[in-house]
């Protein structure tokens, strides 16, 4: 039974920048309320009422994963680990973005699935690439036409998709005898642990466990046979998973990673409950910071036009009262203005100048990489602020 758990309160379409932040183009802003649900069958957790895909992946879709350093060298690895491993003939990807996984990979070898349009153009030319919404309509047509995958990779992807029983079912039928499929999602134990709520928001539709992963795959002719934590995305997992007849074994790995989410009672409702207290608290702390640095005249701008600060200046109620701009250095989200609270969004050799007092890290999840970017706005007495895991001023 799904048990809501968090109010986000209204929030707009992450990914839907405004191309200008007059009153009428304010007036035809998309909302919903965004709530959040653990179902106590599968221990499932899931945005209660999810936003038709269709007005989400469109060929306005902003985000692009080649972005980021730290992404461009994960997909790298990830591709080099899975082609010495499972050495595929077939590898196929849903949700192939911007390429920037398929393109470590001979073009012969591969198989692109992207709805959004203005992405599959990206890598269409070069790959195989389908612009279309995984379905078993679509693994039909493409598997008439092709030998089953060994390998189908998808990152960041399958926790997007609200008709999971359709999805795993098309895989099922998509993959070889021995194929695998590896998947990678935030974490939902990161997520409880790090207090990062703003991993929720209108595309991420789950939030998974390892729990979770392991009784929903079960449903169709699959099985989770692997599991190992990763970094990327402020902490996410990748599942092995396989046909429930093929070769593999479960590993200890895995057995490691199930115990220690029963360990942190990711399977009782009561373990939400108090997340969403912390939630709550966290509000309250981020907003006194915010005051604070408005008292004491500051330029506070942020860094990083992420969804994930979409989920959090919207419950929070940040806006253009605390937050003079926003950088990114995604070209398309730059000119632009955020979500909901209309924020201005500009490019970083604009925005990361002298007169800036204190950043927040919209893009806490690529800490790390900023900081390191960031040395001189640091040594000048720049302070970055924080909501992960709990809201505070980065003392360096
Ligand atoms: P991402 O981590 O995918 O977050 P979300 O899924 O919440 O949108 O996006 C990171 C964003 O931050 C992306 O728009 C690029 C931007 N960015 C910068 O502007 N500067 C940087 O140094 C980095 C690493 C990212």
């Amino acid at each position: 039974m799904k048990k809501n758990f968090l109010n986000l309160g209204k929030q707009p379409l992450a990914n839907s920048f405004l191309a200008s932040n007059s009153k009428r183009v304010k007036s035809k802003e998309f909302f919903y309320n965004l709530r959040v649900a653990f179902d106590t069958d599968t221990c499932l957790v899931s945005v209660a009422n999810p936003v038709n895909p269709k007005f989400q992946y469109t060929d306005q879709y902003a985000h692009r994963a080649s972005e980021s350093l730290t992404m461009r060298n994960a997909f790298a690895k990830i591709a080099r680990k899975l082609d010495k491993k499972f050495s595929p003939k077939i590898v196929m990807e849903i949700g192939s973005n911007d390429g920037v996984f398929i393109r470590n990979f001979d073009k012969k070898k591969i198989i692109a699935v992207e709805p959004c349009r203005n992405l599959a153009k990206l890598t269409k030319d070069k790959y195989k690439t389908y612009p279309n919404f995984w379905t078993k309509k679509l693994a039909k047509k493409i598997f008439q036409k092709s030998k089953n995958a060994d390998i189908i990779f998808s990152a960041n992807t399958i926790s997007h998709i609200p008709n999971l029983k359709e999805t795993f079912e098309a895989i099922e039928k998509s993959l070889s005898l021995n194929g695998v499929l590896v998947i990678e999602d935030p974490s939902l134990l990161s997520v409880i642990e790090n207090n990062s709520y703003d991993q929720f928001y209108d595309e991420h539709v789950y939030v998974f466990s390892a729990i979770a992963i392991s009784n929903i795959v079960k449903k169709t002719n699959l099985r989770l046979f692997n599991a190992e934590k990763i970094d990327t995305h402020g902490g996410s997992m990748r599942y092995y998973i396989c046909k429930k007849k093929a070769k593999y074994k479960i590993t200890n790995g895995l057995k490691k990673i199930l115990n220690k989410e029963k360990k942190s009672k990711l399977n009782q409702l009561k373990t939400y409950l108090n997340f969403s207290k912390k939630v709550e608290e966290s509000k309250n702390n981020l907003i006194k910071i915010f005051k604070k640095l408005k008292k004491e005249n500051k330029k506070v701008i942020s860094y990083g036009a992420t969804y994930k600060s979409s989920t959090v200046f919207n419950y929070c109620n940040i806006g253009t009262k605390y937050i003079e701009y926003v950088t990114d250095t995604t070209l398309n989200k730059q000119g632009k203005f955020t979500p909901g609270k209309h924020i201005p969004i500009i490019s970083p050799e604009k925005g990361m100048n002298n007169s800036v007092d204190y950043a927040f890290l919209g893009a806490w999840n690529f800490k790390k990489e900023i900081l390191k970017k960031e040395r001189e706005f640091i040594k000048r007495g720049g302070k970055f602020i924080t909501h992960v895991p709990s809201a505070k001023i980065i003392s360096s």
